[in-house]
């Protein structure tokens, strides 16, 4: 079993754990959280671009001070990038150092060829032999892009938390990783896969909590700008994209309006900056036209309005 000694002990303390780094969770997302590290299960965020699956991972691996061990996948990864390689130079110059010596004894060349010094860890192996008794965070980042044979190799790792290498044994993890697993869902995973892990889809936010993140991640911008920003992004996510805007864009945006020293939205700000926001150009030419202009007059009128109520700071929607 993992040391839980640093770990959070309640849903409402894992809360708290996000927040202090900046990581403002629904509690949905800080239940699963909280669950997956209690019980030791990987979990698996799916999710559209940009809504915060990867800083989970990152959140988590400041917020309990852990290493965090990052496995980029794309097509064609194999066990080789992702948990080990021996290294093939090294253990020639050793076979010819033992020729030179005229030490021939097969077995033994074998033996120590074939040993854990001529290993080169990759961050699977890295995760499950962590040296310090300290459990690191490892992200399996986009899984999706993997095919399904690296996909089932997986299984053994998340259910098992061990590796077998033909010429060593199975090395088993002492100290389980926390295993976080994303995808963008381009494919789906198999169900195989997911049963290992606790699930949770990774939603846009809501207003109020997406006020809540641009305040802490860009607190130079107005309150005035960053609930208008905020509504125009909401309002932006119901309409007919081809992609929609993700927090990361959110807070693209409300950088580079306060980069233009905007402390409100109007039309040619908005227009001169969408491509921060959108990144089709099929999705700029609709907001560009009529429809982004309502949405603006919508944004606006409710600023008004919230400002007649005076002090109200949260966009209505
Ligand atoms: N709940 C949140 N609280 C604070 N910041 C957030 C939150 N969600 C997202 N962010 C910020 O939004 C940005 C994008 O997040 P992240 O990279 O984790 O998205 P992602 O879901 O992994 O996207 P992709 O699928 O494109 O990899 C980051 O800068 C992150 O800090
Ligand atoms: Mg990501």
């Amino acid at each position: 079993m993992t040391n839980t000694g640093s770990l959070p002990q309640s849903i409402d303390a894992t809360s708290e754990l996000l927040n202090a780094n900046d990581y403002v969770a629904d509690r949905a997302l800080a239940t699963v959280v909280y669950l997956s590290l209690k019980m030791n299960r990987p979990l698996f965020l799916e999710g559209e671009a940009g809504v915060g699956k990867t800083q989970i991972a990152k959140t988590l691996s400041e917020g309990l001070d852990r290493p965090l061990i990052r496995l980029q996948c794309y097509e064609g990864l194999d066990i080789s990038t992702a948990v080990y390689e021996w290294n093939y130079a090294a253990q020639m110059i050793d076979i010819r150092m033992r020729e030179a010596s005229g030490d021939t004894d097969r077995d033994a060349m074998e033996q120590g060829i074939f040993s854990e010094r001529f290993l080169i860890r990759r961050p699977i192996l890295q995760a499950l032999q962590a040296t310090d008794g300290k459990a690191p965070i490892l992200l399996i980042d986009e899984l999706d892009r993997t095919d399904e044979a690296f996909e089932a190799f997986l299984l053994e790792v998340l259910s098992d938390f061990q590796v077998t290498i033909p010429e060593l044994g199975t090395i088993k993890a002492e100290e389980p990783p926390i295993v976080i697993v994303t995808t963008n869902r381009t494919r789906e995973i198999h169900d195989a896969l997911k049963r290992r892990c606790l699930y949770h889809w990774v939603d846009y936010p809501d207003a109020e909590r997406e006020l809540e993140i641009v305040n802490r991640k860009v607190p130079n911008a107005s309150a005035e700008l960053a609930s208008q920003v905020v509504a125009y992004v909401q309002k932006l996510r119901k309409m007919e994209l081809f992609k929609n805007p993700g927090i990361a864009e959110t807070l693209d945006w409300a950088t580079a309006l306060l980069e233009l020293d905007k402390i409100a939205l109007d039309p040619q700000a908005v227009s001169d900056t969408l491509g921060v926001l959108l990144k089709y150009q099929d999705d700029i030419a609709a907001i560009q036209g009529s429809a982004g202009a309502e949405i603006l007059r919508e944004v606006q009128a409710e600023a008004r309005a919230d400002g007649a109520k005076a002090g109200a700071g949260k966009p209505q929607l």
